[in-house]
């Protein structure tokens, strides 16, 4: 691939999906457009590229932007953040949001690990939450994730990866090679595809947000901006979660990070709208 070709799906990307691809990523880039090019029946990466850029199709970009996105996801990832919504965020919501229902955004939800492990938690402990009825929302840019997640299967792989073997029993039922979630899990969560850089995100207010390893992929006057929309789609007193490398500092006053819970962000007063 040439450095102008290059240039053009870098510039593609990150005007798509906020997606910053460094010089460095050429091999990354190569290895996962060849397959696409060889599924659209092109020859090679040049023509896939040179056809992207005569026609302009919109069905293409979005699967070569599906393709170049990492989709690194396991059960019960990190642990803590699961810690801290039995912990410290059911506790608390459960008397603030009595009488009316708790809101969960899975905001970068891949194939549906992070989505599903909320469930399994509320499904275990029906206790911490009060009563109060809860939605989870999982949304993802990539359709490929999308699908598979709504069809809640999952490999042997996936499975052993962060899943105690007691929950991969009670929930899962393995069918050829693979596991799938039970209906009951299923049904918990909706999923719905949904770009971190569109300027509004319409789908109500949140409670709770996971926010977790996406923002790694952006640079920091778009994770500013995603992480003050974000904000703006939640209810006061509401929880903002992230990955364990990840940090708000320097990035947005929007949120405010807590004390002793590494990863746990409030929603700051003076960033809450009121309905
Ligand atoms: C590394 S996964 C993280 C999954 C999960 N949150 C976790 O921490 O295990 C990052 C996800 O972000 C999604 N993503 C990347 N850019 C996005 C964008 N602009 N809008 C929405 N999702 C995006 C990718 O498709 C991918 O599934």
């Amino acid at each position: 691939m040439n450095s102008q070709d290059f240039e053009f799906v870098s510039q593609l990307l990150r005007k798509r999906a906020g997606i910053v691809l460094t010089g460095d990523k050429m091999y990354l880039l190569e290895s996962r457009l060849a397959p696409l090019a060889r599924k659209e029946g092109l020859p090679s990466i040049d023509d896939l590229i040179h056809v992207v850029r005569a026609r302009r199709d919109e069905r293409l970009i979005n699967q070569l932007v599906d393709v170049m996105t990492t989709n690194e996801t396991f059960f019960f990832r990190d642990k803590t953040p699961f810690e801290h919504l039995k912990e410290a965020i059911f506790p608390v919501l459960a008397q603030a949001r009595r009488g009316s229902r708790i809101r969960i955004w899975c905001a970068a939800s891949s194939t549906g690990q992070e989505p599903y492990s909320i469930a399994m938690i509320l499904d275990q402990n029906p206790a911490l939450t009060g009563g109060v009825p809860v939605e989870i929302i999982a949304t993802d840019i990539s359709d490929r994730c999308l699908e598979r997640a709504r069809q809640g299967l999952f490999t042997q792989f996936e499975v052993q990866r962060g899943l105690p073997v007691q929950m991969l029993m009670h929930y899962f039922t393995q069918q050829d090679d693979h596991w799938r979630i039970s209906e009951r899990l299923r049904q918990m969560v909706s999923f719905r595809k949904l770009n971190l850089m569109d300027p509004a995100y319409n789908l109500g207010r949140f409670d709770v947000v996971f926010c977790r390893n996406v923002l790694i992929y952006f640079d920091v006057p778009t994770k500013t901006e995603v992480l003050d929309r974000i904000a703006g789609s939640m209810n006061p007193g509401g929880f903002m979660l992230m990955g364990a490398a990840e940090s708000i500092a320097g990035m947005t006053q929007s949120f405010d990070v807590t004390q002793d819970r590494r990863g746990l962000y409030k929603l700051a007063s003076r960033a809450a709208k009121v309905a």
